[in-house]
């Protein structure tokens, strides 16, 4: 009786344990995914999360920073969202925005990292970094990128000969339809490079151009749905084809790139005359004994690469985006282009100093960035210890992500929040600062190249706006689709610029 009841155990027991053992493991992990993804207490409110992946389905992958303005609604200006394994807060409006970036502050300095950012990067550069090695390289970097030039006038007549190296190129075009994508990154691409590498890059130049997508590739897919995966079941898709594949991929080539050239300066590297930033860091990393700084090998092809990155694709989106809008608003260009032709004229080309004396162009740019607002949740930042945000309790690794789109479209702040009108900053024909603009974040963590950007899109502009006058291709319809990457860009289009002389 015993051994038959026992072998019919054994035989279920055999027939069974296969599924036994799978749906055990499938319970254990949920039953993780449940336990990891507990909200705290106190935690701020959200929609509620389907194992494994969160809210990411709930959110638009096409444009994630829109179409959720229900959760808003109705969960106020600080709300939860989990995307795949991370849990993040959402912060909206002006107070709160100020709030996070000032008495916050200390505690928001580090940025998450994503487990497709921890393959590529690693803690390495200044972008992505957190601690001492963001400390010592973001100090670095700034007082390099002053020791060349931030600020001084040969950064600036830098700007002048590069934009009217881009004005040669267009010409080619002889007005005729073109798609101004890769010019235009060219050209911003090599005022960094001039100060990283010590050279600029030949417009025709095919390895050059080649980098150049490989980054706009790479960035544009680590937001792709295959990433997001990536992030969330990584011991899978490791062994998965797919686009983070490409991303990992790009990233090595890219390297690849940067490390010959640091070879290349390491030859003929005189530290007395340091050249460009590679130089400076070359000096640096031997100030101090091995590894008791960041100042490494890795360190210094990752902050190269990072504000190659960073200085690369912001300015020239804004850039395109601009002649997108002049495109779709001549009025507007006209305005831009009497006020180039009144205080520059046609024989010189404009610096910094005109600035001041053309706030209508000054408002424009201002405009195309709020319009096209390229960072829509800012950078992301990680609280670094447990902390209180308006009443609600944020543990240690929570990730912040500061609304742009809505600060940057709030009714309360802005006169004709969706419609393009450069009169938002402008107050009796002069230019006016507005609080509720920031494009480039605040604070400590804020955007490093600030200067360096407001300064190239002032020259880029102005250069384009005195020789040509872009417009929408007969037959051809203008778009303000965008296409969603590290930034918010234009979708892929043509552009007639015909020639103003
Ligand atoms: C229109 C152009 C640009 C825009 C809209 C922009 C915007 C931003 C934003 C929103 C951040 C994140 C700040 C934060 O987390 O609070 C950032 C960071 C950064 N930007 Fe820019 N940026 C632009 C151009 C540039 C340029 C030309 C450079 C080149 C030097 C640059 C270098 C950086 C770096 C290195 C960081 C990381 C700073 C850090 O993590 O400490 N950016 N930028
Ligand atoms: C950000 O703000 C925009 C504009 O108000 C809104 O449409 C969007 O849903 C918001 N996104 C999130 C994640 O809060
Ligand atoms: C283009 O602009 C430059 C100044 O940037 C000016 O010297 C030149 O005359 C302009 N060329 C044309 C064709 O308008």
């Amino acid at each position: 009786m015993l051994s038959s009841t026992g072998s019919l155990v054994a035989s279920l027991w055999a027939g069974l344990h296969l599924w036994t053992l799978l749906l055990a493991a499938v319970t254990f992990l949920f039953l993780i995914d449940y336990l990891k993804s507990r909200r705290p207490k106190n935690f701020p409110p959200g929609p509620r999360r389907l194992p494994f992946v969160g809210n990411l389905l709930q959110l638009d992958v096409k444009q994630p920073h829109l179409g959720v303005q229900q959760f808003v609604k109705k969960y106020g200006n600080i709300f939860s969202l989990n995307l795949g394994n991370l849990s993040s807060v959402i912060i909206t409006g002006l107070p709160l925005i100020k709030k996070v970036f000032t008495q916050m502050e200390q505690d928001i300095l580090n940025r998450p990292v994503t487990l497709i950012r921890e393959r590529i990067s690693k803690n390495n550069g200044v972008l992505f970094s957190s601690g001492q090695t963001w400390k010592e390289q973001r100090r670095f970097t700034l007082m390099t990128l002053r020791n060349f030039g931030l600020g001084k006038k040969s950064l600036e007549q830098r700007m002048q000969e590069e934009a009217h190296h881009l004005v040669e190129v267009i010409k080619e075009e002889k007005g005729q339809p073109f798609n101004p994508h890769f010019s235009i990154n060219n050209a911003v691409s090599n005022i960094i490079c001039s100060i990283t590498f010590g050279e600029r890059f030949e417009y025709h130049d095919s390895q050059f151009q080649e980098m150049l997508k490989l980054l706009d590739e790479a960035t544009c897919l680590e937001g792709s749905v295959m990433c997001q995966l990536y992030n969330i079941f990584p011991w899978i898709m490791k062994y998965l084809p797919g686009s983070h594949q490409t991303v990992f991929r790009n990233w090595g080539k890219l390297k690849s790139f940067v490390s010959p050239m640091i070879d290349n300066h390491r030859r003929d590297w005189n530290p007395d005359e340091p050249r460009d930033f590679i130089d400076a860091f070359l000096t640096e990393m031997t100030k101090y004994p091995e590894k008791s700084t960041s100042f490494s090998e890795e360190n210094l092809i990752w902050t190269t690469l990072d504000l190659f990155l960073a200085g690369t694709e912001t300015t020239s989106t804004t850039l395109r985006w601009a002649l997108l809008y002049m495109a779709l608003y001549p009025d507007v260009q006209e305005k831009v282009q009497a006020e180039i032709d009144r205080v520059i004229g046609q024989m010189r080309q404009a610096s910094l100093a005109d600035r001041e004396s053309m706030p209508y162009t000054n408002a424009v740019i201002h405009e195309v960035q709020r319009m096209g607002n390229i960072v829509p949740f800012n950078g992301p930042r990680e609280v670094s210890k447990d902390t209180n945000l308006d009443g609600f309790h944020l543990p240690k690794g929570t990730i912040i992500l500061t609304n742009l789109t809505a600060l940057h479209s709030d009714p309360k702040e802005w006169a004709t929040p969706e419609t393009f009108n450069p009169e938002h900053f402008l107050e009796n024909g002069q230019f006016k600062k507005r609080d509720s603009f920031l494009p480039f974040s605040m604070g400590k963590r804020a955007c490093l190249g600030e200067q360096l950007a407001r300064s190239e899109l002032f020259i880029f502009f102005t250069a384009l706006m005195q020789n040509f006058t872009f417009k929408t291709p007969v037959n051809e319809k203008l778009s303000l689709k965008f296409r969603i990457g590290l930034t918010l860009s234009p979708v892929s289009h043509r552009l007639c610029a015909v020639p103003r002389l």
